[in-house]
């Protein structure tokens, strides 16, 4: 199929990990929780147990509630079990895929409401460092904010930015956006700068750094057209990290069309990912 080919095209030939062959059209799977070795459990716990000494002080308030809710420390999850319990408190529930899957797949699932969560784990070795999502990223990192109402709310209209983004011409420019919310967003808080962002949270060494003073790393409020219109980087720490007012800032900033953005970002040169311009304030000196 066209994705499976652009993928191994794009991974030099590399075999797509994780397995497609019992995948729906929506690409989805069964979880299959009981071919889930006590191996894989005992990493996940690991895995669990090192980000949960990171989190205080560092992640938002809403994101530890969320996840003390969620109660899956004791190994893999079974994803039905949270689905059934997100459904109720904001109307998401959780899908299983094998891995990556195409944009516009990706899209749907966002815009109505489901989250693709891949159902494998990485190896020991890939304990500090994965480069796919697995599913300690996928869940750990993404599922406790989807039971913030505004913040799932957000998630939903960047499913069906998603889609309209495509036709658009927009999409790199919206993958930005992604990244620099959803995957490393953060958030300033009465009691200092937290976090929001799933890569960050479920990784081990940027939970500290982004909030570290000193760094030579940007910390800017976030404009969206500004984030449109920065680069990131995807095999290093971030240069630049976007900061929030709250959830609602991020719902209300993207709620506009951005057609006219796209239009006129497709004039400009993007922008490096150490860019501060004139008249922006780093937050964390
Ligand atoms: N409002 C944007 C548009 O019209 C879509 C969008 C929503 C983008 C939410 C990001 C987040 O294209
Ligand atoms: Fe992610």
């Amino acid at each position: 199929d066209d994705f499976l080919a652009t993928v191994a095209e794009k991974s030099n030939g590399a075999a797509l990990r994780g397995n497609y062959e019992k995948a729906d059209e929506q690409y989805v799977v069964a979880q299959d929780w009981d071919a889930y070795t006590e191996e894989e459990h005992e990493l996940w716990r690991k895995l669990y147990q090192r980000q949960m000494e990171l989190l205080p002080g560092r992640a938002c308030d809403e994101f530890i509630a969320a996840l003390h809710k969620m109660d899956a420390s004791g190994g893999i999850p079974k994803f039905e079990r949270t689905s059934e319990e997100l459904f109720a408190a904001t109307g998401w529930r959780i899908v299983a895929v094998p891995g990556l899957i195409p944009e516009l797949t990706f899209f749907e699932h966002l815009a109505n409401r489901r989250f693709p969560i891949t159902v494998w784990l990485r190896k020991p070795e890939e304990f500090n460092y994965i480069v796919e999502p697995d599913v300690f990223h996928d869940y750990f990192g993404h599922v406790p904010l989807l039971f913030n109402p505004v913040f799932a709310d957000y998630m939903q209209l960047y499913g069906k930015g998603g889609l309209k983004a495509m036709k658009l011409g927009g999409l790199d420019y919206l993958a930005r956006l992604y990244w620099y919310t959803v995957e490393f967003g953060l958030i300033k808080t009465d009691k200092g700068l937290r976090i929001y962002g799933a890569g960050i949270l479920s990784s081990g060494g940027e939970v500290e750094y982004c909030l570290k003073p000193g760094t030579p790393s940007r910390h800017i409020h976030l404009e969206i057209e500004r984030c449109l219109q920065t680069l990131y980087k995807i095999d290093s720490f971030q240069e630049t990290y976007f900061v929030i007012d709250n959830f609602q800032q991020l719902f209300d900033g993207t709620a506009p069309d951005f057609t006219p953005y796209y239009e006129r970002l497709k004039q400009l040169d993007a922008l490096p990912a150490n860019t501060l311009l004139p008249g922006e304030v780093e937050l964390l000196p």
